[in-house]
């Protein structure tokens, strides 16, 4: 089933997106050498579930606004919020162009209506032509001076090559009346097969096995709606620039801001001056198949020295330990000094620390330790850490206590932190540990790992990575998850979460 276009008949995965939330976006426009956003008035398209918009509303000051048309999705998310009283999200079900309308009203009304962040994840490139232009009416008349706008999009190069096999399966599907993947993948593949050896067929076959495992949700979201837009990204920012000084400011990814290319490569980018220019051609010598691109309007920029400043008492603040595998593949000077910086933010009982302090007396050079500690959020043992107030904490401690309780969560799922302004993933384990942890009343140790152990859902492997089949190896496993659990817990407790 379709409306304007886009897929209705399944509701979209429940996922969280850390990329959009303020202060990781605060932090890319500081790599970017841009002054960061202050207010956070925020406003998210095409919320799917809203686990995102839900997240980084009750960790954050500021008021949040979101709209996605699936009545079911909004449902579910505006369950959630008035459950766990969140005091500033609004959330609508409106399409985009009845978006466009309530704001056009509210402001012809007097009132104020502008955003500091627009965000869109995961829409532009699947609504139609008539969408994309509302969207891009929202974000013209709605986003404030010196405001963000961060869009995703899937893009030229590096997805031509699955164009063929989606036309495809969007033909096949329409023909045939049916959303089943099995049946549109065997269709497609049994023409490409024809030929195998032909070009245009291996890239079919390609598309194909790539997605194969890919959740049916997904597949369906897609490839299934009506627009598969394609762009280059040098024509998204001349888009952008249109709407009336909307610049290009970085693509929104921390661990970007470091990407090396080779010496070779560099001396090619380094004879190009336009930034737009330059972007585009890294993204041919990258194949690039998605981006997540930063625009600004009239942000700041700032003076080197002025970046130093900002990020040097940008506070940071330990949410995980590593595994003894985390590093492992590290060369050896990088492992100690990671393992050098873990040990900094656990001193003082983890208190958050700055940049500057964290920093002091490792010989390294600002750039490396920087891309180390990025690389660290990168693989969510380190966040940003902002002062927030007691309010928000409150109401965070309330909506994660809210979440604990409902079983019914998927294996890793996310949490909010107000010491971060965003999500923080628990593992199903260490939330039935927590669970227990504040109802200790209500069963021991021993039942609890009885009662795991009777569950299906729980499946353990030994030291030798072999599925445990036996209770014994069951429980010793859970007492090492236990004692895993137990070091992480003070940290919890220290972003303030419960
Ligand atoms: C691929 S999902 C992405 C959801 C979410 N941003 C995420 O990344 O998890 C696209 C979402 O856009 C919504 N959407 C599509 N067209 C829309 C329109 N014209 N007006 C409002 N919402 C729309 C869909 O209902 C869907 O939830």
């Amino acid at each position: 089933m379709k409306y304007d276009g886009y897929i209705q008949s399944s509701d979209y995965e429940d996922l969280y997106f850390d990329i959009i939330q303020p202060n990781i976006i605060n932090l890319n426009l500081l790599f970017a050498g841009f002054k960061p956003v202050k207010n956070k008035h925020y406003l998210e398209l095409g919320f799917g579930m809203g686990r995102s918009l839900l997240t980084h509303a009750v960790s954050n000051e500021g008021h949040f606004v979101g709209t996605d048309f699936n009545e079911n999705q909004v449902a579910f998310a505006k369950n959630i919020c008035e459950q766990a009283k969140i005091s500033n999200l609004t959330l609508y079900a409106d399409s985009f162009e009845q978006l466009l309308e309530r704001f056009r009203k509210m402001r012809a009304k007097g009132e104020e209506v502008s955003f500091d962040f627009i965000v869109l994840h995961g829409i532009y490139c699947w609504v139609n032509e008539e969408n994309r232009q509302i969207i891009l009416s929202i974000i013209k008349e709605f986003l404030r001076e010196g405001g963000v706008v961060y869009i995703s999009y899937n893009c030229l190069p590096g997805r031509a090559t699955n164009m063929d096999a989606r036309h495809i399966f969007k033909l096949y599907s329409q023909n045939e009346n049916t959303e089943n993947f099995d049946k549109i993948f065997s269709f497609t593949e049994k023409f490409a097969q024809l030929e195998p050896e032909n070009t245009i067929n291996k890239n079919i076959l390609d598309t194909i096995n790539t997605h194969r495992h890919s959740h049916p949700i997904y597949r369906i979201h897609e490839f299934l709606c009506d627009s598969w837009y394609l762009p280059y990204f040098s024509d998204m920012a001349e888009t952008m620039k249109k709407l009336g000084d909307l610049n290009y400011i970085c693509e929104c990814v921390l661990a970007y801001h470091f990407k090396k290319f080779t010496p070779k490569q560099e001396n090619f980018l380094a004879q190009i001056n336009d930034v737009i220019f330059k972007e585009q051609m890294k993204d041919f010598i990258l194949n690039k198949r998605f981006r997540y691109d930063l625009y600004g309007k009239e942000l700041l920029k700032l003076s080197d020295k002025q970046i130093d400043d900002y990020l040097f008492y940008t506070q940071f603040v330990l949410l995980d330990y590593p595994t003894s595998h985390t590093f492992k593949d590290c060369e050896e000077n990088l492992k100690w000094a990671y393992i050098e910086l873990i040990s900094r933010l656990e001193n003082e009982d983890f208190t958050p620390k700055s940049a500057k302090t964290l920093m002091m007396g490792i010989d390294i050079n600002q750039r490396v330790f920087f891309s180390l500690l990025i690389n660290l959020m990168t693989l969510n043992l380190v966040g940003i850490c902002m002062p927030n107030t007691t309010r928000k904490i409150d109401e965070v401690k309330f909506y994660n206590h809210s979440l604990l309780k409902n079983q019914k969560l998927s294996e890793e799922y996310i949490f909010a932190c107000a010491l971060t302004g965003g999500g923080i993933s628990l593992d199903s384990l260490e939330r039935a540990f927590l669970n227990h942890y504040f109802n200790e009343n209500q069963m021991n140790l021993e039942e609890l790992f009885e009662r795991i152990y009777q569950n299906e859902n729980f499946h353990f492997n030994d030291a030798n990575n072999q599925a445990c089949k036996d209770r014994e190896s069951v429980f010793t496993q859970l007492s090492l998850h236990y004692k895993k659990f137990l070091r992480r817990l003070p940290i919890l407790m220290k972003l303030e979460m419960f």
